[in-house]
């Protein structure tokens, strides 16, 4: 009755449906009756269609923005094994990874662009001279603006020529064109794998930084053949490009969770004006950016300030004292904290909820509240405390004086003491002179760094983290 039913639809309807079918690995008829079968179903326990929506998606795949995700040229070359290069879309899809899809002329023999495309939610692209291509110098565009390039299946013919550098076509254009790290899964009868020529062509590549999976051993698609040429299965070629795209976390801090508060924090005085403070963030930022490169795991929960965000750390943007406390408390548990941020001591009690006007009974009374202490509350946790807390102490006189009785009465274990009096110019300013007090016991020692940039201040500090955390846990 399905089919029935899709012959008399009109052209256009039946493209749609087409495309909906492709892009949930269905026959048409097969779509028709899925939905059929949803509009069937009641409203509240309708089952999400096809593999599209029902697949497992990582939590990368559902937090970030499309902009966000790792992307990949998956480039489809002409052999047999090029209809699992259409699984091989959906197994990095369902990883979070944004997949584009390119294919060479013979790979066009054994699926359809249009099918790449639908599975890929981008077209596929085909043509080294594309009259449709949005990019101009297309093979450019697409060698550049991607992450990890996938051949799969590479054949022996497309593998001679990457070996050579030929570029007459787009895919070896591409290949040619690019500065991405390459994932090459070949796929192959098993004398042609063998033959002295792809074996030189195999090495050349790899000399050449070229990555290879497979291929494996077993069933040819030709009757009675079987040995080593078959292309890995789609779920290897995957695993191996996530693990190309997000090497394990490699450094002094390694596996260790670090949260890092930077910036000044805004309170709110009426819905437009607020109490803020000069803190720039630059000295948090850098921080968090020098424990990223250091391997660990960093949550960055910045007050509002001009800065991106570094590289592989997660940001969390917040205004007030309180906005920040609770996402301190949502971060933990980690092992490092790092408290930099310059944290309003009070806000007004009264906020108005409507702009405060101007009255001729006076100035208005604008009533001030202490804000929690995000350090000390931290540093006396009960179940979560980090095993090491770091604060800052921004003074303008008696700098350790003030700093040593800070560390005490927090509870914390470092105090980064910096001066921060007009004359310094460290509020907003590139340099830091910095003095890091520790405690053992009841005894606290102190360590003067000279003057030095806030990324040097930053890498100096990472560094006695690593030193400290190594020592604690041998
Ligand atoms: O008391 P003071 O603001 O000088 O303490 C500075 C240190 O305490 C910094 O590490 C700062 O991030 C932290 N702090 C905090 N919450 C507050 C006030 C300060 O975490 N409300």
């Amino acid at each position: 009755m399905a089919s029935l039913t899709v012959r008399k639809l009109d052209e256009a309807l039946k493209a749609s449906l087409r495309l909906r079918a492709a892009k949930a690995g269905r026959s048409v008829e097969d779509e028709v009756r899925m939905i059929l079968r949803e509009a069937a179903e009641p409203q509240d326990i309708k089952a999400p269609s096809g593999p599209a929506r029902s697949q497992p998606q990582s939590h990368r795949a559902r937090a970030a923005s499309a902009a966000d995700l790792p992307r990949v040229t998956l480039i489809i070359g002409g052999g047999i094994a090029a209809y699992k290069a259409l699984d091989l879309i959906r197994r990095l899809k369902e990883r979070g990874i944004h997949v584009r899809c390119v294919m060479t002329r013979a790979a066009q023999q054994f699926v359809t662009p249009l099918t790449a495309g639908a599975l890929a939610d981008e077209r596929c692209y085909t043509d080294l001279f594309d009259a449709q291509s949005e990019f101009d110098a297309g093979h450019i565009r697409l060698a550049r603006d991607t992450d990890l390039i996938i051949v799969a299946p590479a054949t022996a013919d497309l593998m001679a020529k990457m070996a050579q550098g030929q570029a007459d076509d787009l895919a070896t254009a591409i290949l040619l064109a690019t500065n991405r790290p390459v994932l090459v899964a070949p796929a192959m009868n098993p004398l042609m794998w063998a033959n002295a020529a792809t074996k030189r062509n195999v090495a050349q590549l790899a000399r050449d930084g070229v990555s290879f999976i497979g291929p494996n051993s077993g069933e040819m698609a030709e009757a009675n053949e079987a040995g080593v040429g078959r292309m890995s299965e789609p779920t290897e070629i995957a695993i191996a490009a996530e693990a190309m795209l997000h090497p394990p976390h490699t450094g002094p801090l390694a596996g260790k969770k670090i949260l890092i508060t930077a910036g000044p924090t805004h309170e709110p005085i009426d819905p437009v004006r607020y109490i803020a403070n000069r803190s720039s963030g630059k000295q948090g930022f850098a921080i968090a950016a020098s424990a990223a490169e250091a391997g660990a795991e960093v949550t960055l929960i910045s007050g509002p300030v001009d800065l991106d965000d570094p590289a592989g750390v997660r940001v969390i943007r917040v205004e007030s004292a309180r906005d920040m406390l609770a996402q301190v408390e949502v971060a933990l548990p980690v092992d490092i904290a790092i408290f930099a941020a310059a944290v309003a001591d009070w806000r007004v009690a009264n906020a108005g909820e409507q702009k405060i006007k101007k009255t001729a009974s006076g100035m208005p009374p604008l009533q001030l509240v202490e804000n929690p202490d995000i350090l000390a509350t931290v540093s006396k946790h009960q179940q979560n405390r980090p095993q090491l807390v770091i604060g800052f102490a921004a003074e303008t006189q008696n700098l350790i004086d003030n700093a040593t009785s800070k560390l005490k009465r927090k509870g914390c274990d470092w105090i980064v003491a910096n001066d921060v009096s007009p004359a310094s110019g460290v509020m907003g300013g590139d340099r830091n002179t910095v003095h890091i007090l520790t405690r053992d016991k009841a005894e606290v020692a102190v360590d003067s760094w000279p003057m030095m940039t806030k990324e040097e201040v930053a890498d100096a500090l990472v560094a006695k983290i690593a030193r400290t955390i190594g020592q604690q846990n041998s």
